[in-house]
């Protein structure tokens, strides 16, 4: 999968598939079941960190995780979020940051939330170093202490506009493709006819050109469940069973068995 993929896929209206990875078996598994792009997803601070929030997550964390799932995925399109405070201070930091994801993260794309001149500044930069840069609106999770709270954004006819615009910057800054999340449906749906770069939503509606959802909230490993995400398995409640049998087995006396053991001599 190539970016010129990805805009063949819209054009032909075939849907993109986009999932998070965090580590090597995320990564097998997706480059396995052929999802189009693998995202090492900032969320990674709360799925697989348990903090509060996106914000505390570090260029070395997603360097980290990115690196294991190339290792499952070493195919795969590989798109990485930059962390809070990486893309926000000088454009020299800005690209250090962006080259650590693409060289030593081993990724093929960076992802950057917001819209504003500043985020326009740095696509601009990324793109002028070759390094393929993926933008975010709507709810962008880096700014909880402003929002508040996760919930939907761009309610107002005002906002709707004002995230169309910034969405055409970001296009024309040479972004290749845009996440929409938390939007009204509409507005997903006008933003994807208006560009010609890749939307892909979460939570966004069922018009934009594909889809992203968090590993664990599709395998039901978080205790969240977003009303925009779909369960397709309760793998907390599967996993709770298999870790309660070993225990069971071992206070049983049931594990190891013959089989399992080694002798001095076979
Ligand atoms: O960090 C993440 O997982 C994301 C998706 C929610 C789009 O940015």
């Amino acid at each position: 999968m190539k970016i010129d993929d990805f805009i063949m896929m819209k054009k032909k209206g075939e849907k993109i598939t986009m999932l998070t990875a965090y580590d090597y078996i995320s990564g097998q598994i997706a480059q396995a079941c052929e999802i189009d792009i693998v995202l090492i997803g900032d969320s990674l601070g709360m799925v697989i960190q348990g903090k509060k929030s996106t914000i505390e997550v570090s260029v070395d964390d997603i360097v980290y995780h990115s690196k294991a799932v190339r290792n499952g995925a070493p195919e795969k399109f590989i798109l990485a979020d930059m962390p809070y405070m990486s893309y926000h201070l000088d454009i020299n930091t800005t690209k250090q940051n962006a080259a650590r994801l693409i060289i030593e993260g081993k990724a093929n794309a960076v992802k950057l939330e917001g819209g504003t001149e500043s985020r326009l500044d740095a696509i601009k930069a990324l793109v002028d170093c070759e390094i393929p840069v993926c933008g975010h609106l709507g709810l962008t999770p880096q700014s909880i202490n402003l929002f508040g709270d996760y919930k939907m954004q761009a309610k107002t006819k005002v906002e709707q506009e004002k995230l169309l615009y910034q969405a055409k910057n970001i296009e024309q800054a040479g972004a290749f493709m845009l996440v929409l999340e938390c939007i009204p449906e509409e507005l997903g749906k006008t933003v994807s006819e208006n560009l010609s770069i890749p939307v892909i939503g979460i939570g966004a509606g069922r018009y934009t050109d594909g889809q992203v959802l968090v590993w664990h909230d599709i395998l039901g490993i978080s205790d969240i469940s977003p009303k925009f995400s779909k369960k397709y398995i309760d793998l907390k409640q599967v996993i709770s069973k298999a870790v309660n049998s070993y225990r069971s087995d071992v206070k049983g006396k049931e594990f190891p068995e013959k089989g399992n053991v080694y002798l001095a001599v076979e």
